[in-house]
């Protein structure tokens, strides 16, 4: 029995999506939480040539046994999640989908509140999918909850019932978080955040599961770092030194340019502290060091790799377990027996 919690360690988009389907594709833990704020998140997840960018469905949908939740702490646009549940109907995810029936709802007013607050959509740069309205309002005691709408009866269950009684059998249970550690309401570069911390503490709590139930937690950082919406960066680069080194991206929610910087060892070993991570996944590395592109092995990396991945454990002191070098699932250098 193993319950571990995945959580992205810079400002989101760490490839979390890729780093996911790759686990639960090899571990086929029996069930899938979804954790983190809402909608807001953008994963992008590739199986056998398949490409999906979801918002609210777990990534790890393509174990095709595993029953997917959605924990009470994650907010639930109703549109947003009806959609998935049909775009994904080739891996028959509605069948084995659920809601917790706490999650809060984000309505019409709340996008539209997001979108036209100037210091939400400009100053902050939110991603205006009503995130940040709707947790107001749940802070406020006002929000609706997914008991009271209609369309997701058949959804709706008892999530932290589900995954301790999954825990209690001796099953595997992956957590899911969203965004990533320096976007934390708490811990992140405030008011340059989103609406809630994005730790694998309160990951854990979304999904209804205690601190003492968790064995591993897993961050996930890019070889470099990519920030959308406004807010500090320590280590930005200009969009030319972007260009020239062959990093451009654009987000999956809102198709903005994303910033780019390079690798923050300090971001890094905070991140890990206050994770409290056991392990590390670290993404792209092919789009950094292209001569790693698809490599599969830890030995066939170029000596200038492997220095950077040895960085990377000596400054944070948890080990890179996951290597990813490039986005299809076999791109994966995956060292977690050597932590045995
Ligand atoms: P999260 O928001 O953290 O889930 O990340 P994401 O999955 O949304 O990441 P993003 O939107 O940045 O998408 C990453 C893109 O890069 C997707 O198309 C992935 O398939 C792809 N990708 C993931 N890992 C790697 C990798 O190691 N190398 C390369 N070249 N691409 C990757
Ligand atoms: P909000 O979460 O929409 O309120 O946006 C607040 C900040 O978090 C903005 O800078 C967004 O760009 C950022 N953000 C929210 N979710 C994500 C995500 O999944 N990936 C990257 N940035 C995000
Ligand atoms: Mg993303």
């Amino acid at each position: 029995m193993t319950c571990t919690v995945l959580v992205g360690g810079g400002w989101g988009d760490e490839g979390k999506g890729k780093c996911i389907t790759y686990l639960c594709y090899n571990d086929k833990p029996s069930i899938i939480a979804r954790a983190g704020v809402g909608p807001n998140a953008g994963h992008s997840v590739e199986f056998r040539g398949d490409k999906y960018g979801l918002r609210l469905t777990p990534s790890g949908f393509f174990h095709e046994d595993a029953r997917l939740l959605i924990g009470a702490g994650v907010l639930v646009d109703p549109e947003v999640f009806l959609h998935e549940m049909e775009y994904l109907s080739k891996y028959s995810v509605a069948e084995r989908t659920g809601v917790d029936y706490r999650c809060a709802i984000i309505e019409r007013k709340h996008k539209e509140q997001d979108q036209s607050s100037s210091y939400l959509s400009k100053k902050i740069g939110s991603t205006g999918t009503g995130c940040g309205p709707a947790n107001a309002d749940r802070v406020m005691r006002t929000a609706k909850l997914a008991r009271e709408v209609s369309e997701l009866e058949d959804f709706l269950t008892d999530v932290p019932l589900e995954v301790n009684e999954a825990l209690d059998e001796g099953e595997d249970v992956f957590v899911e978080g969203s965004q990533g550690f320096g976007l934390s309401l708490y811990y992140g570069t405030y008011p340059y955040v989103t609406s809630k911390d994005t730790t694998a503490s309160t990951a854990a709590a979304d999904v209804g599961i205690g601190p003492t139930r968790v064995d591993e937690v897993i961050a996930v950082f890019k070889s470099y770092i990519t920030r959308v919406g406004e807010g500090p960066f320590p280590t930005e680069i200009s969009q030319e030194e972007a260009e020239e080194l062959g990093l451009e991206e654009y987000g999956t929610v809102t198709g903005r340019r994303r910033r780019i910087g390079l690798f923050d060892m300090e971001m890094a070993r905070e991140s890990c502290m206050i994770n409290g991570a056991t392990q590390i996944a670290v993404t792209c590395v092919d789009r950094l060091y292209p001569q790693c592109e698809r490599v599969r092995e830890y030995s066939d990396l170029s000596a200038e790799v492997k220095r950077f991945i040895e960085e990377i454990e000596s400054e944070t002191g948890v080990p890179v377990t996951i290597i990813s070098t490039g986005p299809s699932l076999e791109d994966t250098i995956d060292l977690r027996d050597e932590l045995l």
